[in-house]
Order: structure tokens, then C-alpha cells, then sequence
């Protein structure tokens, strides 16, 4: 069969892409949600140490992988290997990110499904159709399944369609309006009662809780899954990517622009919960845990649209709007994956790829749906904290132990010539087969 690869036709095109599959549900529920739950600044500043430290180093080695080969992920890794041994060592690790990547999509279509639902219900309360808003903001077996439903159909759709120009021109447009809207939301909610206490409990970090072994691994957990890291979603998109591009400079734009968008979600979220607080809604328990933390944004948000009146409407379902669009172009990400290893693996048509692996995400999301209480925090925790990490590990140690010294130096040459003469790389491959792999192990043992 042949198999025409597309490539991203610009840097700029690469970067909306791969910062569109970080940039989703990770930044404004995952994020906020973590910090509120961790402390606030003690999580803001580990997190960010995670990101320079662990995760970015981490994004190079794994974009690096994908375009050093251009083909799957799972042929990527396969072809770092010079022995058998190696090379089905290679497939496996393969394998396992990308099951570990549906599963994180079963969950995700969950979340943005909400997302979904609070985008309608203000438009379904202004119409007056007030039972149907009820349906759309409350908790429910069948809203939960019948709105996953709808964004898995609105994912596999854009799969099926290909990553268009479509996808890449929406972006472009519309995250810029997102980047905007947040910022004149945080605004806002900074001059309502209450906003000063959320924003010095998020910026003013307690040293105290800073080496607390949970919120170690929750950040290292957090900044993986925001950075999309550890499940061969940007090892596909590295593959797509031009060789003339500088990887560590490319990597840089996207772990900055993720970055930023968390940091900004939780100026909101965070003064936002005690604005909601200060209007009577519970967040915390009597015991100073968070109030239902799964579904907390989605408390906090719409009592901070419902206190603006008549814009708060219009400013809701464009917000929703945008977050969903934002997290379109992450659950693209995680399918795009298993898709395109499925069709170039076993020959396997695209079409019938994106309805074989979207019907069994679905399902195992149901599944989820069914036993929320016991299996949605299991799987965001098991992927996400756990997986991700330890997979990234594996990743790099395949590229730093593995793969043979020159032909790293070459794949990084591409794009900068001069890179052996650079701080770089005098210091970043060290770097990831040494100090990564033991970071990471640190954290885990650590708790
Ligand atoms: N990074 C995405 C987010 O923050 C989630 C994601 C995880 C996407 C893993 C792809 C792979 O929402």
C-alpha cells in the first residue's frame, strides 16, 4: 500500500501543532486542579522546576526519536536498536506508550465532554429549555456517556479527515483568542471579594510543602501529561517534522507556550475558587480537602460566569468553545498515534483504523463512565503519574543508551550544523542517560 507521509509545512505549522497537543484539558482542569490540591505556590514552583529540568530535556529526546526515523513511533523506536534484542525491545516500549495513549484518551473524551456540556448549557438556558440546562450541568450516567459519545465522533472525524489545513488554520486563530480571553478573565476575577486569598495562596509558595513526596510526583505527573510527553504523541509529530529545524529551539517555543497557558489558567482558577467561595459555594471539606476535585473547575467556572449577568453568557460558550477546540487538538493527538502506527504497521486503512481503535477507546471510556467513583481517578493516576514518567525514561534511555553516540550527534546535527561545538551538547545527551532517568526513579522512591 502506499503511503503518502505529510509533513508540517512550516516551523510555525509544527510548533501550532505539537503546542495544540499540549495546550488542552491538562492546563486548565489538570493544572489548577493539582495546585489547588497541592498547596498552590509549592506546586506552581515544582511544577515549573519539573518542566525545565525534567520534562523539557525529556521533549527533545522524544521529538528526536520521531524525526530520526519519520515513520511510527512504534518503527521509530524499533530502528534504535542495531540487535534483535533491542530492536522488539524497541516495539514493546512502543506498544506500551501507545496503549498507555488510548487509555489517556478514554479519559480525556470524558472531560471534554463536560467541556461540551457547559459550552451548550448557557445557550440552552437562554432559550429558556430549562431542563435540558439541567441535564447539561449535572453529573449524570447519561449526559457523561452521551457527551463522550460526541467528542470521540468529533475526534475520529477530524483523524479520518487528517490532520488539514483546516485544523492548522483553526488553531492559529483561535489560540492567540484563548491566550487573550484568559488573561481578561483572570483580570476580571482579580478585582471580585476574595481573589487576593487565591492569588497569594497561588503565588506565594510554602517552602514547608515543597519537598512533600506526593507533590513531587504529582507535578513530575503533571508536567508530563501537559507536555504531552511519555506516550509517543509528539514522537509521531517529531516524525512529521522538516529536518531543517533546530530541535532543542523548537521544543523550547512549545514547552514556553504550555507553560504560560497553565500558568495563566491557574491565575484564574485559583482566585476564582475563593470569589466562588466568597458567594457561598463550597471548595473545601471541613478537613481542608478539596470539594469533589475531579469536577471542581467546572464548579468554579460557571458561578464566575453566572456572577457577570448578561456578558457572563456571551463569555461563557466562548470560552467552552475554545477549550474544547483546545482539547480537539490534543484527543487528535493521542489518536493521530495508534491510527497511523495501526495503517503503517499492518496495512491496516486509515478509515478503518480511526473506527477500530476510536470504537475501543470509546468503550473502555464507557467502562470508566459506569465505575466513575472507583476507575476515572485509578486511570488519570496509573496513566498519567505513573505511566507517562516511567515510559519518557524508557524513551530517552533508548536514544542516550542505545542508539549508537554519532548517529545521535547526526540527528541532532540536522537542522544545527554546528550543535557538537555547543553547550548543548556538550551537556544535554549526559544529561538524559544519566541524570533523567535517575531523577525520575528519585521521585518515585522518594514517596
Ligand atoms: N497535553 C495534553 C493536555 O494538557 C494532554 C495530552 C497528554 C495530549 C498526552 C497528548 C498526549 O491537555
Amino acid at each position: 500500500m502506499s503511503h503518502i507521509r505529510p509533513g508540517f509545512s512550516s516551523r510555525l505549522g509544527f510548533i501550532l501543532a505539537a503546542a495544540g497537543s499540549a495546550v488542552g484539558v491538562g492546563n486548565i482542569w489538570g493544572f489548577p486542579t493539582q495546585a489547588a490540591q497541592n498547596g498552590g505556590g509549592a506546586f506552581l514552583l515544582v511544577y515549573l522546576v519539573m518542566v525545565v529540568v525534567l520534562a523539557y530535556p525529556m521533549l527533545i529526546a522524544e521529538l528526536t526519536i520521531g524525526r530520526l526515523s519519520q515513520k511510527n513511533p512504534v518503527a521509530s523506536l524499533r530502528a534504535l536498536g542495531e540487535t534483535r534484542l533491542m530492536q522488539r525491545t524497541g516495539v514493546v516500549i512502543g506498544v506500551a506508550g501507545i496503549t498507555v495513549l488510548s487509555l489517556i484518551l478514554s479519559f480525556y473524551a470524558i472531560l471534554s465532554g463536560w467541556l461540551l456540556s457547559f459550552m451548550l448549557a448557557p445557550i440552552t438556558q437562554a432559550l429558556g429549555w430549562s431542563q435540558l440546562t439541567h441535564w447539561l450541568e449535572n453529573f449524570s450516567l447519561s449526559r457523561n456517556l452521551i457527551m463522550m459519545a460526541v467528542f470521540m465522533l468529533l475526534t475520529m472525524h477530524v483523524v479520518y479527515r487528517g490532520v488539514s489545513a483546516g485544523i492548522e488554520r483553526w488553531s492559529k486563530r483561535l489560540m492567540p483568542l484563548l491566550f487573550v480571553l484568559l488573561i481578561a478573565m483572570a483580570g476580571y476575577i482579580l478585582t471580585q471579594p476574595g481573589a487576593m486569598q487565591g492569588l497569594k495562596l497561588y503565588l506565594i509558595p510554602d517552602f514547608s510543602q515543597v519537598l512533600q513526596p506526593s507533590l513531587l510526583v504529582s507535578a513530575m505527573g503533571q508536567a508530563f501529561f501537559s507536555l504531552s510527553i511519555g506516550v509517543c504523541a509528539l514522537m509521531l509529530y517529531g516524525s512529521y517534522l522538516s529536518p531543517q529545524e533546530n530541535l532543542p529551539r523548537t521544543a523550547a517555543m512549545v514547552a514556553g507556550l504550555d507553560t504560560s497557558v497553565a500558568f495563566l489558567a491557574g491565575l484564574l482558577i485559583l482566585p476564582a475558587m475563593f470569589v466562588a467561595q466568597a458567594n457561598g459555594v463550597t471548595i473545601y471539606q471541613a478537613d481542608g480537602s478539596l470539594q469533589s476535585s475531579d469536577t471542581l473547575v467546572f464548579t468554579v467556572l460557571p458561578a464566575m460566569f453566572n456572577s457577570m449577568g448578561q456578558s457572563g453568557v456571551l463569555l461563557a460558550v466562548g470560552f467552552f468553545a475554545l477549550m474544547l477546540i483546545a482539547a480537539l487538538t490534543s484527543s487528535i493527538s493521542m489518536l493521530e498515534a495508534p491510527v497511523n502506527t495501526l495503517n503503517e504497521e499492518t496495512g491496516c486503512s486509515r478509515h478503518k483504523a480511526v473506527w477500530l481503535i476510536g470504537s475501543l477507546v470509546s468503550m473502555v471510556s464507557a467502562l470508566v463512565i459506569y465505575h466513575f467513583d472507583t476507575l476515572f481517578g485509578l486511570v488519570v493516576k496509573a496513566t498519567t503519574v505513573y505511566a507517562q514518567p516511567l515510559l519518557a525514561l524508557l524513551f530517552g534511555v533508548m536514544l542516550t543508551w542505545v542508539l549508537r553516540q554519532n548517529r545521535l550527534l547526526k540527528a541532532l546535527q540536522s537542522g544545527s550544523e554546528n550543535i557538537e561545538h555547543t553547550w548543548f551538547w556538550r551537556i544535554w545527551p549526559s544529561y538524559v542517560k544519566f541524570v533523567c532517568p535517575l531523577l525520575i526513579l528519585l521521585v518515585f522512591f522518594y514517596q
